[in-house]
Protein backbone atom coordinates (compact mmCIF):
# COMPACT_ATOMS: atom_id res chain seq x y z
CA UNK A 1 0.00 0.00 0.00
CA UNK A 2 1.32 3.17 -0.74
CA UNK A 3 2.01 6.56 1.43
CA UNK A 4 -0.62 8.33 -0.15
CA UNK A 5 -3.36 5.78 0.22
CA UNK A 6 -2.32 4.85 3.74
CA UNK A 7 -3.07 8.85 4.54
CA UNK A 8 -5.99 8.89 2.74
CA UNK A 9 -7.09 5.92 4.97
CA UNK A 10 -6.25 7.35 8.05
CA UNK A 11 -8.08 10.73 7.24
CA UNK A 12 -11.20 8.42 6.70
CA UNK A 13 -10.50 6.16 10.09
CA UNK A 14 -10.00 9.98 11.66
CA UNK A 15 -13.70 10.88 10.34
CA UNK A 16 -15.16 8.12 11.57
CA UNK A 17 -13.84 8.08 14.81
CA UNK A 18 -14.85 11.73 15.38
CA UNK A 19 -18.45 10.51 14.01
CA UNK A 20 -17.69 7.30 17.00
CA UNK A 21 -17.80 10.33 19.44
CA UNK A 22 -20.49 12.21 18.44
CA UNK A 23 -22.90 8.97 18.30
CA UNK A 24 -21.80 7.45 21.59
CA UNK A 25 -23.14 11.32 22.80
CA UNK A 26 -26.98 9.97 22.41
CA UNK A 27 -28.18 6.90 24.19
CA UNK A 28 -30.15 6.46 20.80
CA UNK A 29 -27.36 6.82 18.67
CA UNK A 30 -24.92 4.56 20.69
CA UNK A 31 -24.89 1.28 18.91
CA UNK A 32 -24.44 3.42 15.80
CA UNK A 33 -21.02 5.61 17.74
CA UNK A 34 -20.13 1.75 18.02
CA UNK A 35 -19.67 0.82 14.77
CA UNK A 36 -18.17 3.55 13.88
CA UNK A 37 -15.30 3.14 16.15
CA UNK A 38 -15.18 -0.08 15.22
CA UNK A 39 -15.04 0.16 11.15
CA UNK A 40 -12.12 3.22 12.04
CA UNK A 41 -10.14 1.29 13.88
CA UNK A 42 -9.72 -1.74 11.33
CA UNK A 43 -9.28 0.63 8.95
CA UNK A 44 -6.24 1.79 10.76
CA UNK A 45 -4.84 -1.44 11.73
CA UNK A 46 -5.31 -2.87 8.16
CA UNK A 47 -3.88 0.37 6.80
CA UNK A 48 -0.76 0.39 9.42
CA UNK A 49 0.19 -3.51 8.67
CA UNK A 50 -0.24 -2.83 4.85
CA UNK A 51 1.83 0.62 5.02
CA UNK A 52 5.16 0.87 3.63
CA UNK A 53 6.78 1.22 7.17
CA UNK A 54 5.83 -1.94 8.32
CA UNK A 55 7.76 -5.55 8.45
CA UNK A 56 7.65 -8.81 10.15
CA UNK A 57 3.61 -8.56 9.78
CA UNK A 58 3.72 -12.30 10.93
CA UNK A 59 4.81 -11.51 14.23
CA UNK A 60 2.38 -8.19 14.12
CA UNK A 61 -0.35 -11.00 13.57
CA UNK A 62 0.65 -13.37 16.16
CA UNK A 63 0.58 -10.20 18.54
CA UNK A 64 -2.43 -9.29 17.44
CA UNK A 65 -4.18 -13.31 17.93
CA UNK A 66 -2.89 -13.72 21.29
CA UNK A 67 -4.18 -10.18 22.60
CA UNK A 68 -7.36 -10.23 20.59
CA UNK A 69 -8.36 -13.94 22.72
CA UNK A 70 -7.14 -12.33 25.83
CA UNK A 71 -9.42 -9.07 24.90
CA UNK A 72 -12.40 -11.07 24.15
CA UNK A 73 -12.32 -13.83 26.57
CA UNK A 74 -12.18 -10.75 29.44
CA UNK A 75 -14.73 -8.35 27.68
CA UNK A 76 -17.39 -11.89 27.87
CA UNK A 77 -16.15 -12.36 31.20
CA UNK A 78 -16.33 -8.98 32.76
CA UNK A 79 -19.96 -8.00 34.61
CA UNK A 80 -21.70 -4.74 34.02
CA UNK A 81 -20.55 -4.00 37.61
CA UNK A 82 -17.14 -4.43 36.80
CA UNK A 83 -17.02 -2.52 33.97
CA UNK A 84 -14.84 0.55 35.41
CA UNK A 85 -12.54 -1.71 36.47
CA UNK A 86 -11.50 -2.58 32.74
CA UNK A 87 -11.21 0.47 31.78
CA UNK A 88 -9.12 1.22 34.46
CA UNK A 89 -7.20 -1.62 33.34
CA UNK A 90 -6.77 -0.93 29.71
CA UNK A 91 -6.14 3.10 30.43
CA UNK A 92 -2.69 1.57 32.27
CA UNK A 93 -2.07 0.08 28.82
CA UNK A 94 -2.38 2.83 26.81
CA UNK A 95 -0.31 4.76 29.39
CA UNK A 96 2.57 1.47 29.66
CA UNK A 97 2.33 1.53 25.65
CA UNK A 98 3.43 4.97 26.29
CA UNK A 99 6.79 4.12 27.99
CA UNK A 100 7.26 1.60 26.06
CA UNK A 101 7.68 3.46 23.01
CA UNK A 102 9.35 6.33 24.49
CA UNK A 103 12.12 3.51 25.65
CA UNK A 104 11.72 1.91 22.06
CA UNK A 105 12.31 5.45 20.82
CA UNK A 106 15.34 6.63 22.33
CA UNK A 107 17.08 3.30 21.92
CA UNK A 108 16.51 2.94 18.12
CA UNK A 109 17.11 6.26 17.05
CA UNK A 110 19.78 7.07 14.92
CA UNK A 111 21.26 10.94 16.26
CA UNK A 112 21.28 13.29 13.18
CA UNK A 113 23.33 16.30 12.42
CA UNK A 114 20.44 19.24 12.54
CA UNK A 115 20.12 20.19 16.87
CA UNK A 116 16.52 21.56 16.80
CA UNK A 117 15.57 18.19 15.23
CA UNK A 118 17.13 16.18 18.04
CA UNK A 119 16.20 18.20 21.26
CA UNK A 120 12.42 17.89 19.85
CA UNK A 121 12.69 14.04 19.74
CA UNK A 122 14.58 14.41 23.22
CA UNK A 123 11.61 16.50 24.44
CA UNK A 124 8.82 13.66 22.55
CA UNK A 125 10.37 10.71 24.08
CA UNK A 126 10.86 12.36 27.36
CA UNK A 127 7.32 13.94 27.98
CA UNK A 128 5.82 10.42 26.35
CA UNK A 129 7.41 8.51 28.97
CA UNK A 130 6.04 10.86 31.44
CA UNK A 131 2.68 10.73 30.94
CA UNK A 132 2.50 7.36 30.13
CA UNK A 133 3.90 6.76 33.47
CA UNK A 134 2.01 8.92 34.94
CA UNK A 135 -1.33 7.74 33.27
CA UNK A 136 0.04 3.35 34.43
CA UNK A 137 0.40 4.46 37.41
CA UNK A 138 -2.44 6.58 38.31
CA UNK A 139 -4.84 3.85 36.44
CA UNK A 140 -3.26 0.75 38.41
CA UNK A 141 -4.45 2.89 41.59
CA UNK A 142 -8.08 3.51 39.99
CA UNK A 143 -8.29 -0.15 39.21
CA UNK A 144 -7.46 -1.04 42.59
CA UNK A 145 -10.21 1.15 44.46
CA UNK A 146 -12.79 0.13 42.28
CA UNK A 147 -12.40 -3.65 43.26
CA UNK A 148 -11.62 -3.26 46.47
CA UNK A 149 -7.87 -4.45 46.62
CA UNK A 150 -7.26 -0.68 47.93
CA UNK A 151 -8.84 0.87 50.26
CA UNK A 152 -10.91 4.04 48.46
CA UNK A 153 -10.50 6.24 51.36
CA UNK A 154 -8.04 9.28 50.34
CA UNK A 155 -4.42 9.02 51.28
CA UNK A 156 -3.59 11.92 53.45
CA UNK A 157 0.34 12.12 53.05
CA UNK A 158 1.57 15.28 54.92
CA UNK A 159 2.42 18.18 52.84
CA UNK A 160 0.95 15.92 49.65
CA UNK A 161 0.34 19.33 47.52
CA UNK A 162 4.19 20.00 47.94
CA UNK A 163 5.15 16.59 47.07
CA UNK A 164 3.36 16.87 43.70
CA UNK A 165 4.76 20.20 43.20
CA UNK A 166 8.31 18.69 44.11
CA UNK A 167 7.75 15.90 41.57
CA UNK A 168 6.95 18.15 38.41
CA UNK A 169 9.97 20.68 39.42
CA UNK A 170 12.59 17.45 39.41
CA UNK A 171 11.19 16.14 36.34
CA UNK A 172 11.33 19.77 34.99
CA UNK A 173 15.09 19.91 35.65
CA UNK A 174 15.59 16.37 34.64
CA UNK A 175 14.22 17.21 31.28
CA UNK A 176 16.84 19.91 30.68
CA UNK A 177 19.53 17.73 32.08
CA UNK A 178 18.25 15.12 29.26
CA UNK A 179 18.03 17.05 26.62
CA UNK A 180 20.85 19.20 27.31
CA UNK A 181 24.05 16.79 27.99
CA UNK A 182 25.83 15.07 25.59
CA UNK A 183 26.44 11.99 28.06
CA UNK A 184 24.64 8.96 27.02
CA UNK A 185 25.21 7.83 30.93
CA UNK A 186 23.56 11.34 32.15
CA UNK A 187 20.55 11.12 29.53
CA UNK A 188 19.83 7.40 30.36
CA UNK A 189 19.68 7.90 34.37
CA UNK A 190 17.64 11.30 33.57
CA UNK A 191 15.20 8.84 31.73
CA UNK A 192 14.94 6.01 34.65
CA UNK A 193 15.02 8.78 37.16
CA UNK A 194 11.96 10.55 35.66
CA UNK A 195 10.35 7.21 35.03
CA UNK A 196 10.51 6.37 38.59
CA UNK A 197 9.01 9.94 39.77
CA UNK A 198 6.43 9.50 37.44
CA UNK A 199 5.18 6.91 38.73
CA UNK A 200 5.22 7.58 42.56
CA UNK A 201 3.77 10.75 41.04
CA UNK A 202 0.90 9.00 39.14
CA UNK A 203 0.28 6.60 42.28
CA UNK A 204 0.12 9.66 44.17
CA UNK A 205 -2.31 11.94 42.21
CA UNK A 206 -5.15 9.14 42.27
CA UNK A 207 -4.28 7.41 45.79
CA UNK A 208 -5.05 11.09 47.55
CA UNK A 209 -8.70 11.30 45.93
CA UNK A 210 -11.41 9.97 48.15
CA UNK A 211 -13.85 7.10 46.85
CA UNK A 212 -16.75 9.46 46.17
CA UNK A 213 -14.73 11.03 43.11
CA UNK A 214 -13.41 8.34 41.50
CA UNK A 215 -15.77 8.83 38.60
CA UNK A 216 -14.06 12.22 37.74
CA UNK A 217 -10.84 10.33 38.45
CA UNK A 218 -11.47 7.53 36.06
CA UNK A 219 -12.55 10.67 33.25
CA UNK A 220 -9.58 12.20 33.82
CA UNK A 221 -7.37 9.13 33.16
CA UNK A 222 -9.33 8.56 30.29
CA UNK A 223 -7.93 11.86 29.06
CA UNK A 224 -4.54 11.20 30.48
CA UNK A 225 -4.64 8.02 28.53
CA UNK A 226 -5.46 9.61 25.29
CA UNK A 227 -2.43 12.25 25.93
CA UNK A 228 -0.58 9.49 26.38
CA UNK A 229 -1.35 7.85 22.88
CA UNK A 230 -0.69 11.43 20.97
CA UNK A 231 2.32 11.02 22.87
CA UNK A 232 3.17 8.23 21.42
CA UNK A 233 1.95 9.26 17.80
CA UNK A 234 4.80 12.07 17.47
CA UNK A 235 7.55 9.37 18.82
CA UNK A 236 6.29 6.92 16.12
CA UNK A 237 5.53 9.68 13.38
CA UNK A 238 2.12 8.17 13.19
CA UNK A 239 -0.69 11.17 12.31
CA UNK A 240 -3.38 9.10 12.66
CA UNK A 241 -2.36 7.97 16.42
CA UNK A 242 -1.87 12.04 17.15
CA UNK A 243 -5.21 12.65 15.77
CA UNK A 244 -6.91 9.80 17.83
CA UNK A 245 -5.06 10.17 21.24
CA UNK A 246 -5.78 14.14 20.77
CA UNK A 247 -9.81 13.07 20.47
CA UNK A 248 -9.39 10.57 23.39
CA UNK A 249 -7.45 13.38 25.44
CA UNK A 250 -9.95 16.34 24.48
CA UNK A 251 -13.01 14.14 25.17
CA UNK A 252 -12.11 12.75 28.02
CA UNK A 253 -10.90 16.54 29.59
CA UNK A 254 -14.70 17.41 28.81
CA UNK A 255 -16.16 14.91 30.04
CA UNK A 256 -14.11 15.38 33.27
CA UNK A 257 -15.20 18.97 33.28
CA UNK A 258 -18.84 17.71 32.96
CA UNK A 259 -18.77 15.68 35.89
CA UNK A 260 -16.50 18.30 38.42
CA UNK A 261 -19.72 20.82 37.35
CA UNK A 262 -22.24 18.02 38.18
CA UNK A 263 -20.55 17.17 41.64
CA UNK A 264 -19.56 20.74 42.61
CA UNK A 265 -15.27 20.14 42.13
CA UNK A 266 -13.02 22.28 41.11
CA UNK A 267 -11.44 21.60 37.62
CA UNK A 268 -8.13 22.54 38.70
CA UNK A 269 -7.84 20.59 41.99
CA UNK A 270 -8.84 17.63 40.36
CA UNK A 271 -5.91 17.74 37.84
CA UNK A 272 -4.03 18.78 41.43
CA UNK A 273 -5.52 15.23 42.50
CA UNK A 274 -6.20 17.08 45.80
CA UNK A 275 -9.80 17.19 46.28
CA UNK A 276 -11.59 15.69 48.98
CA UNK A 277 -8.65 15.17 51.00
CA UNK A 278 -8.48 18.53 52.79
CA UNK A 279 -11.67 17.05 55.08
CA UNK A 280 -12.00 14.64 57.46
CA UNK A 281 -14.23 14.28 60.33
CA UNK A 282 -12.71 11.34 61.44
CA UNK A 283 -15.15 9.40 62.86
CA UNK A 284 -16.78 8.68 59.79
CA UNK A 285 -17.84 4.62 60.07
CA UNK A 286 -19.26 5.35 63.79
CA UNK A 287 -23.14 5.09 63.66
CA UNK A 288 -24.96 8.24 64.43
CA UNK A 289 -27.57 6.76 66.87
CA UNK A 290 -30.58 4.21 66.74
CA UNK A 291 -31.68 2.88 63.39
CA UNK A 292 -35.05 2.12 62.72
CA UNK A 293 -36.17 -1.18 60.82
CA UNK A 294 -39.11 -2.76 58.69
CA UNK A 295 -39.95 -5.88 57.08
CA UNK A 296 -41.59 -6.42 54.00
CA UNK A 297 -45.24 -6.57 54.46
CA UNK A 298 -44.48 -3.32 56.44
CA UNK A 299 -43.14 -1.90 53.29
CA UNK A 300 -45.54 -3.61 51.44
CA UNK A 301 -48.55 -2.10 53.62
CA UNK A 302 -46.53 1.17 53.27
CA UNK A 303 -46.92 1.16 49.72
CA UNK A 304 -50.22 0.43 49.15
CA UNK A 305 -50.97 3.70 51.23
CA UNK A 306 -48.91 5.82 49.48
CA UNK A 307 -50.47 8.08 46.54
CA UNK A 308 -46.75 9.07 45.41
CA UNK A 309 -43.61 7.21 45.42
CA UNK A 310 -39.95 7.45 44.25
CA UNK A 311 -37.19 5.09 43.13
CA UNK A 312 -33.45 6.09 43.69
CA UNK A 313 -31.64 2.74 42.68
CA UNK A 314 -27.66 2.95 43.45
CA UNK A 315 -24.91 0.77 43.19
CA UNK A 316 -26.65 -2.29 45.81
CA UNK A 317 -29.28 -2.60 43.03
CA UNK A 318 -27.19 -3.54 40.13
CA UNK A 319 -24.74 -5.89 42.17
CA UNK A 320 -27.99 -7.51 43.48
CA UNK A 321 -29.43 -7.55 39.91
CA UNK A 322 -32.58 -5.99 41.52
CA UNK A 323 -33.75 -4.14 38.18
CA UNK A 324 -36.22 -6.76 37.27
CA UNK A 325 -38.33 -7.25 39.87
CA UNK A 326 -38.11 -3.42 40.93
CA UNK A 327 -39.73 -2.75 37.02
CA UNK A 328 -42.60 -5.02 37.80
CA UNK A 329 -42.93 -3.20 41.35
CA UNK A 330 -43.16 0.06 39.43
CA UNK A 331 -45.94 -2.24 36.70
CA UNK A 332 -47.99 -2.76 39.99
CA UNK A 333 -48.23 0.15 41.57
CA UNK A 334 -48.88 2.08 38.60
CA UNK A 335 -51.53 -0.22 37.31
CA UNK A 336 -52.92 0.62 40.90
CA UNK A 337 -53.16 4.35 40.14
CA UNK A 338 -49.44 5.41 42.33
CA UNK A 339 -47.54 7.73 40.81
CA UNK A 340 -44.32 6.03 40.56
CA UNK A 341 -40.93 7.52 39.25
CA UNK A 342 -37.26 6.87 39.57
CA UNK A 343 -34.98 9.78 40.88
CA UNK A 344 -31.03 9.00 39.21
CA UNK A 345 -28.10 10.53 41.15
CA UNK A 346 -25.48 11.17 37.94
CA UNK A 347 -22.81 9.42 39.72
CA UNK A 348 -25.27 6.26 41.11
CA UNK A 349 -23.41 2.46 40.42
CA UNK A 350 -19.88 2.45 39.18
CA UNK A 351 -20.37 3.67 35.44
CA UNK A 352 -21.82 6.73 33.98
CA UNK A 353 -25.55 5.73 32.97
CA UNK A 354 -25.38 2.37 34.91
CA UNK A 355 -28.76 2.93 36.23
CA UNK A 356 -30.39 4.32 33.43
CA UNK A 357 -29.14 1.03 31.62
CA UNK A 358 -30.27 -1.44 34.17
CA UNK A 359 -33.63 0.27 33.80
CA UNK A 360 -33.87 0.57 30.63
CA UNK A 361 -32.75 -2.93 30.22
CA UNK A 362 -35.90 -4.18 32.52
CA UNK A 363 -37.78 -2.25 30.20
CA UNK A 364 -38.74 0.64 32.77
CA UNK A 365 -40.77 3.58 30.47
CA UNK A 366 -38.04 6.03 29.88
CA UNK A 367 -40.78 8.96 31.18
CA UNK A 368 -40.49 8.46 34.64
CA UNK A 369 -36.89 7.88 34.75
CA UNK A 370 -35.69 11.36 36.09
CA UNK A 371 -32.58 12.97 36.48
CA UNK A 372 -31.16 14.23 40.10
CA UNK A 373 -31.97 17.97 39.01
CA UNK A 374 -35.43 17.35 37.68
CA UNK A 375 -36.86 15.53 41.14
CA UNK A 376 -35.06 16.99 44.05
CA UNK A 377 -37.85 19.28 44.49
CA UNK A 378 -40.63 17.05 44.38
CA UNK A 379 -39.25 14.79 47.43
CA UNK A 380 -40.95 16.89 49.91
CA UNK A 381 -44.17 15.98 48.31
CA UNK A 382 -43.72 12.14 47.89
CA UNK A 383 -45.24 9.81 50.32
CA UNK A 384 -42.98 7.03 49.93
CA UNK A 385 -38.92 6.80 49.05
CA UNK A 386 -37.40 3.29 48.43
CA UNK A 387 -33.71 3.33 48.44
CA UNK A 388 -32.65 0.33 46.55
CA UNK A 389 -29.11 -0.02 47.10
CA UNK A 390 -27.83 3.28 47.29
CA UNK A 391 -25.66 5.21 50.10
CA UNK A 392 -23.51 7.86 48.61
CA UNK A 393 -25.59 9.31 46.77
CA UNK A 394 -28.77 9.92 49.21
CA UNK A 395 -26.72 11.24 52.23
CA UNK A 396 -27.50 14.31 53.53
CA UNK A 397 -24.13 14.81 55.23
CA UNK A 398 -22.79 16.27 51.47
CA UNK A 399 -25.24 19.27 52.64
CA UNK A 400 -24.87 19.02 56.36
CA UNK A 401 -21.51 18.56 57.28
CA UNK A 402 -18.77 20.53 55.94
CA UNK A 403 -15.66 18.44 57.27
CA UNK A 404 -17.41 15.26 55.42
CA UNK A 405 -15.25 13.57 52.78
CA UNK A 406 -18.16 14.15 50.65
CA UNK A 407 -19.52 18.05 51.48
CA UNK A 408 -20.46 19.83 48.90
CA UNK A 409 -21.84 17.02 46.42
CA UNK A 410 -25.30 17.31 45.25
CA UNK A 411 -27.18 14.38 46.57
CA UNK A 412 -30.82 13.09 46.11
CA UNK A 413 -32.76 14.79 48.78
CA UNK A 414 -34.48 11.77 50.16
CA UNK A 415 -34.86 12.76 53.73
CA UNK A 416 -37.40 15.36 52.81
CA UNK A 417 -39.68 12.62 51.68
CA UNK A 418 -42.85 11.51 54.75
CA UNK A 419 -41.19 7.69 54.32
CA UNK A 420 -37.82 6.36 53.64
CA UNK A 421 -37.23 2.72 53.06
CA UNK A 422 -33.80 1.93 52.96
CA UNK A 423 -32.80 -1.40 51.13
CA UNK A 424 -29.39 -2.88 51.64
CA UNK A 425 -27.59 -6.14 53.46
CA UNK A 426 -26.33 -3.96 57.13
CA UNK A 427 -25.25 -0.96 58.43
CA UNK A 428 -21.89 -0.92 56.56
CA UNK A 429 -20.77 2.58 54.88
CA UNK A 430 -21.04 3.15 51.11
CA UNK A 431 -18.18 3.84 48.41
CA UNK A 432 -16.82 7.02 50.19
CA UNK A 433 -16.58 5.12 53.27
CA UNK A 434 -18.90 7.56 54.93
CA UNK A 435 -21.50 6.69 57.16
CA UNK A 436 -24.71 8.45 56.28
CA UNK A 437 -27.02 9.93 58.73
CA UNK A 438 -30.02 9.03 56.70
CA UNK A 439 -30.30 5.71 58.40
CA UNK A 440 -30.80 7.58 61.67
CA UNK A 441 -33.69 9.92 60.67
CA UNK A 442 -37.03 9.53 62.33
CA UNK A 443 -38.90 8.76 58.67
CA UNK A 444 -36.25 6.53 57.57
CA UNK A 445 -36.39 2.76 58.03
CA UNK A 446 -34.33 -0.37 56.90
CA UNK A 447 -35.41 -3.05 55.21
CA UNK A 448 -31.97 -5.33 55.23
CA UNK A 449 -31.73 -7.85 53.05
CA UNK A 450 -30.08 -8.43 49.28
CA UNK A 451 -32.17 -6.28 47.36
CA UNK A 452 -33.77 -9.01 44.49
CA UNK A 453 -34.62 -11.35 47.95
CA UNK A 454 -36.25 -8.20 49.63
CA UNK A 455 -37.75 -6.93 45.94
CA UNK A 456 -39.35 -9.86 44.90
CA UNK A 457 -40.25 -10.44 48.64
CA UNK A 458 -42.26 -7.40 48.07
CA UNK A 459 -43.71 -7.95 44.86
CA UNK A 460 -45.16 -11.03 46.06
CA UNK A 461 -46.72 -9.18 49.37
CA UNK A 462 -48.41 -6.47 46.52
P1 LIG B 1 -22.69 3.24 47.15
O1 LIG B 1 -22.40 4.45 47.93
O2 LIG B 1 -21.57 2.53 46.48
O3 LIG B 1 -23.44 2.22 48.12
C1 LIG B 1 -24.01 1.06 47.62
C2 LIG B 1 -24.74 0.37 48.76
O4 LIG B 1 -25.37 -0.78 48.22
C3 LIG B 1 -23.84 -0.08 49.87
O5 LIG B 1 -24.00 0.73 51.01
C4 LIG B 1 -24.24 -1.54 50.14
O6 LIG B 1 -24.61 -1.69 51.50
C5 LIG B 1 -25.46 -1.75 49.24
N1 LIG B 1 -25.45 -3.05 48.60
C6 LIG B 1 -24.42 -3.71 48.00
N2 LIG B 1 -24.81 -4.90 47.55
C7 LIG B 1 -26.13 -5.01 47.86
C8 LIG B 1 -27.11 -6.02 47.65
N3 LIG B 1 -26.80 -7.17 47.03
N4 LIG B 1 -28.35 -5.79 48.10
C9 LIG B 1 -28.67 -4.66 48.73
N5 LIG B 1 -27.79 -3.67 48.97
C10 LIG B 1 -26.54 -3.85 48.53
O7 LIG B 1 -23.80 3.48 46.03
P2 LIG B 1 -24.30 4.79 45.27
O8 LIG B 1 -25.22 5.57 46.13
O9 LIG B 1 -24.79 4.28 43.96
O10 LIG B 1 -23.02 5.69 45.06
C11 LIG B 1 -22.04 5.39 44.10
C12 LIG B 1 -20.66 5.68 44.67
O11 LIG B 1 -19.67 5.16 43.76
C13 LIG B 1 -20.40 7.16 44.79
O12 LIG B 1 -19.55 7.41 45.88
C14 LIG B 1 -19.69 7.48 43.48
O13 LIG B 1 -18.92 8.64 43.52
C15 LIG B 1 -18.83 6.23 43.34
N6 LIG B 1 -18.39 5.95 41.94
C16 LIG B 1 -19.26 6.17 40.92
C17 LIG B 1 -18.84 5.97 39.62
C18 LIG B 1 -19.79 6.33 38.52
S1 LIG B 1 -19.24 6.97 37.17
N7 LIG B 1 -21.07 6.16 38.67
C19 LIG B 1 -17.55 5.47 39.35
C20 LIG B 1 -16.71 5.20 40.43
C21 LIG B 1 -17.14 5.46 41.74
P3 LIG B 1 -24.52 -3.13 52.23
O14 LIG B 1 -23.13 -3.62 52.05
O15 LIG B 1 -24.89 -2.85 53.64
O16 LIG B 1 -25.53 -3.99 51.55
Amino acid sequence: MSGGLVTAAYIVAAILFICSLAGLSKHETSKQGNLFGISGMTIALLATMMGPDSSKIGWVLVAMVIGGAIGIRLAKKVEMTEMPELVAVLHSFVGLAAVLVGYNSYIDHVPGTDVVMENIHLTEVFIGVFIGAVTFAGSLVAWGKLCGKISSRPLALPHRHKLNLLALVVSLCLLIIFVRTESVGAQVFALLLMTVIALAFGWHLVASIGGADMPVVVSMLNSYSGWAAAAAGFMLGNDLLIVTGALVGSSGAILSYIMCKAMNRSFVSVIAGGFGTDSSSGSEEAEQGEHREIDVQGTAEMLRNSSSVIITPGYGMAVAQAQYPVAEITEKLRAKGIKVRFGIHPVAGRLPGHMNVLLAEARVPYDIVLEMDEINDDFSETDTVLVIGANDTVNPAAQEDPRSPIAGMPVLEVWKAQNVVVFKRSMNTGYAGVQNPLFFRENTQMLFGDAKATVDAILKAL
